[in-house]
């Protein structure tokens, strides 16, 4: 491993591109590796130990292809798996609650935050001690909107139905008057647009995607990995299950440069 190996960056599927596309856009020499658990999405709806088990064998995975750094893009994993691979593997790792957390954090003037994620997270309550370990006096307001990401999925992000999902998921936290709302999900900054239409202009909307880029920018410096080569970086797509779904949908959250994805078999690795 040395500072022209690749970042790993793994997700449940397809939504972690929107987390790539901001690692990608902020750092754009340096080589990737995506994978994304086709096979097995989603993560938001299954327990601890089972995430914890499916985001060791990725790892695993990305570790063989020499990778110089993990990032959990998956929202889901980040709060279940993140803090066990921190400790048991011997490069950084990151997830994207941290860095959302801290950003939320330098948003809320009224220290009311909410966040929004899917059941898994909720349920794990990563957010909230993250955000309270920052700033105790700070508090949260949480919501699962297990229905966004299948409607995003789907195509729908500016669909009418889908703004009318959101109204009725989101009135809790409008009434909670906060001021800062976490997109705790990979596939939130796709429905950036209606989740403002809905919370209003005194709401900041903290896209974890973009923070998270920012923080694997500060560990590689830090770590002196950064890639100085100069040459075109390299993106490889790998994923568990249909290629082609995750090619067509993709698009919608990495853009035409999405290259050809192949098929990864975990344990086999
Ligand atoms: N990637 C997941 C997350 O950010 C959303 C999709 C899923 O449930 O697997 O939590």
């Amino acid at each position: 491993m040395n500072n022209k190996s690749s970042i790993g960056v793994f997700d449940s599927g397809i939504g972690g591109l929107t987390v790539l596309r901001e690692i990608t856009r902020l750092l754009p020499g340096e080589n990737t590796i995506y994978l994304g658990d086709t096979a097995r999405v989603p993560y938001g709806s299954k327990s601890k130990e089972t995430i914890e088990r499916y985001s060791f064998e990725i790892a695993a995975f990305l570790l063989k292809h020499d990778i110089k750094m993990l990032v959990a893009a998956c929202n889901t994993a980040s709060a279940y798996a993140v803090p066990k691979l921190a400790k048991e593997l011997d490069i950084p790792v990151l997830g994207v609650i941290e860095p959302g957390a801290r950003a939320a954090v330098a948003a809320t003037k009224a220290n009311r935050i909410g966040v929004i994620g899917t059941e898994g997270t909720i349920k794990s309550s990563a957010y909230t001690s993250a955000i309270k370990a920052i700033r105790p006096e700070a508090e949260t307001f949480v919501k699962a909107c297990p229905l966004f990401v299948p409607l995003v999925e789907e195509g729908w992000a500016e669909d009418e139905v889908t703004a009318l999902v959101a109204s009725r998921y989101l009135a809790g936290l409008k009434d909670a008057g906060i001021d800062t709302l976490v997109l705790g999900c990979t596939h939130y900054p796709l429905l950036k647009e209606t989740i403002a239409s809905v919370m209003g202009d005194s709401v900041a909307l903290i896209d974890s995607a973009a923070s998270t880029a920012m923080e694997v920018k500060k560990i590689l410096e830090e770590k002196g990995l950064l890639n100085d080569s100069g040459k075109d970086a390299s993106h490889r797509f790998f994923v568990t299950d249909s290629p082609e779904r995750f090619m067509a949908v993709g698009r919608r959250f990495f853009g035409e440069r999405l290259a050809d994805a192949e098929l990864a078999a975990l344990t086999d690795n």
